[in-house]
């Protein structure tokens, strides 16, 4: 299925609502395409970085390696969404590695042609602007996840921020999300130990909100996952 087939049946209804707002037309014609293969990394967390990008179609991980850990997926990015563009800011290292999921296609952005445009066209700026929000809303929320919920709730919560940018409904009304994470990265996405994760996961699996398959969760009763995140309304108190 197209990235356009699919985000129509994204539960945001348009790749506009997936990816936020409409990519201006501008940004697209100045933009280089670029085609990466399922593994491939774009660029490494601390090379030098003078190009962003805008993922058209497919999904890459944005990982942060520390002393402590080789690895931790900070977020998943998905068509509509823009990465590598902290770097041209601030003229600092890559924040962090980007790493194709799937096949991904890209459009890339020189800094100076970013710049230009920026001066030249305010829908660029605003767009950009709108991403640069997008993306610290995200890292706030989950920062204040880690600091105030509990493991299940972030694992909930996970799946569904995974479902609203990459769900399809199937025929019996259930949201598929192909994330192709592993249980560990998902794991990373909730701050968690794989086995606390797996065992939330299992037990929204044994509360049939869930089926887990590699790569791949089935969302059956979103509402349920929705209050167990804390994110959705509690008629009757809080579901543990
Ligand atoms: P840059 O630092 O140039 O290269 C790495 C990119 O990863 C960075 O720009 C951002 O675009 C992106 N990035 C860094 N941290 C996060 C995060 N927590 N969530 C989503 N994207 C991120």
């Amino acid at each position: 299925m197209s990235a356009a087939g699919a985000a129509a049946r994204r539960p945001g209804g348009t790749e506009a609502a997936a990816a936020g707002t409409p990519v201006p037309g501008g940004l697209l014609a100045a933009a280089r395409r670029v085609e990466i293969a399922a593994g491939d990394a774009v660029f490494l967390q601390d090379d030098p970085g003078d190009t962003a990008y805008l993922v058209v179609e497919g999904r890459l991980k944005i990982s942060q390696h520390t002393r402590a850990r080789p690895s931790n997926v900070l977020a998943v990015l998905g068509p509509g969404e823009v990465f590598g563009e902290l770097s041209l800011f601030d003229a600092g290292p890559r924040s962090a590695s980007a790493q194709a999921l799937t096949d991904v296609t890209l459009r890339a952005l020189h800094r100076d042609v970013l710049g230009e445009l920026v001066e030249s066209d305010p829908d660029v700026a605003t767009w950009l602007l709108r991403q640069l929000a997008r993306r610290l809303r995200r890292v706030t929320d989950t920062a204040s996840r880690l600091v105030f919920s509990d493991v299940p709730a972030r694992t909930a919560a996970v799946l569904l921020d995974l479902a609203e940018q990459f769900g399809i409904r199937d025929e019996a009304g259930a949201l598929v999300v192909d994330h192709g994470l592993t249980q560990t990265e998902l794991a990373q996405l909730a701050g968690a130990t794989r086995e606390t994760v797996n065992k939330a996961l299992s037990t929204f699996a044994t509360r049939e909100w869930i089926r887990v398959a590699k790569g791949s969760t089935r969302i059956v009763d979103r509402a349920a996952l929705a209050r167990r995140a804390g994110s959705g309304p509690q008629p009757s108190g809080v579901v543990r």
